[in-house]
């Protein structure tokens, strides 16, 4: 993959920077991956040890430059800052992604062209998932085990100490991460105790691999971000950030004077074509309730409400449009 291609995917998630970082709702319940993950070892990791590495790292970067970065400007960056931002990023990260490529859902399969590219690289699917868990078993300690595509473009294996990640700039193996598989033991060790590699055999009967192939469509999208490819999204953006921004030291005259002016560009939003890489039925919602907040908003202002209450219309008009964001890059960057 071409250098520019890494930038302009660090890109998406840019604009979904937000000071506080979140974990997303778990998508199954904690006793979903039975009996591959028990239900005790799936509720203690996702409310315990993820929640903590959340918790963390909005405490790391108070004050520091990191507050208003996304994760990938901080991983970009991350030998700059200080080991629990480095950490905890890297913890909050690696679950998001791991929780989002296991599923209780059977059979699932990679699609046509991940499936090109892993026979490509390791020949066949089976050969790919032994060495990913040579990889894994072979990580001394704590840490995580990746299939990545990289920089070559190419489909590659390796493994990561601690919470590090391929998209770290301290990274040996450098490249866009497609599937994860934490081989801490807080992961494993009250179903498995010291047998990882029982975890690991167990482990492929729940990876999710319409979200790899997902993954891996993004890390292979041509040079371009979705911006690119939508125009209307771009027209949106600006005035949204243009007037959003102001709000947030209380001034409110750009989004009185455009409100009528978003719910145009919103509506031209709503009747835009979709890049196919990102029509998904909840970016298409997220979409018509864009339009649908916007055209609120300008009520509110047409009937002089009160500058709260326009206020608050505004930033919840401004977390639908991160929401689209949010889907399109669909890393879990926040
Ligand atoms: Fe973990």
């Amino acid at each position: 993959m071409k250098k520019s291609n890494f930038l302009s995917l660090f890109l998406l998630v840019c604009v979904a920077a937000s000071a506080q970082f979140a974990q997303k709702p778990l998508p199954y319940a904690y006793n979903a991956l039975e009996p591959f993950v028990d239900a005790q070892t799936m509720e203690i990791h996702y409310s315990k040890h993820h929640a903590a590495y959340v918790k963390n790292l909005n405490a790391a970067v108070k004050g520091t430059d990191a507050e208003k970065m996304t994760l990938n400007e901080i991983f970009a960056t991350v030998s700059k800052f200080s080991p629990a931002i480095r950490n905890n990023a890297g913890g909050h990260f690696n679950h998001d992604m791991f929780w989002s490529i296991l599923t209780p859902e059977k059979n699932t399969k990679p699609s046509a062209s991940l499936e090109k590219a892993i026979n490509e690289s390791f020949t066949n699917i089976d050969t790919l998932k032994v060495k990913l868990n040579k990889a894994a078993t072979s990580r001394f300690g704590s840490g995580w085990a990746w299939l990545y595509l990289g920089q070559d473009g190419k489909l590659a294996i390796c493994s990561t100490a601690n919470q590090d990640n391929p998209l770290m700039d301290i990274a040996e193996n450098k490249g866009m991460p497609i599937l994860a598989i934490d081989v801490w033991e807080h992961a494993y060790y009250l179903k498995y105790q010291n047998k990882r590699a029982d975890y690991l055999t167990a482990i492929w009967n729940v990876i999710n691999w319409n979200e790899v192939s997902h993954y891996y469509k993004l890390a292979t999208a041509t040079n371009k971000s979705p911006f690119d490819d939508w125009q209307a999204l771009k027209d949106f953006h600006q005035v949204m950030s243009q007037t959003f921004h102001p709000s947030e030291t209380g001034n409110l005259q750009p989004i009185k004077a455009r409100s009528a002016e978003m719910v145009q560009k919103a509506n031209d939003l709503a009747k835009s074509t979709i890049p196919p890489a990102f029509k998904r039925k909840e970016v298409l919602a997220a979409v018509q309730q864009l339009a649908a907040d916007s055209k609120k908003l300008d009520q509110l202002i047409q009937n002089k409400k009160s500058d709260k209450a326009i206020s608050e219309a505004l930033t919840q008009l401004h977390d639908v449009f991160h929401k689209i964001i949010g889907l399109c890059s669909s890393e879990a960057q926040h």
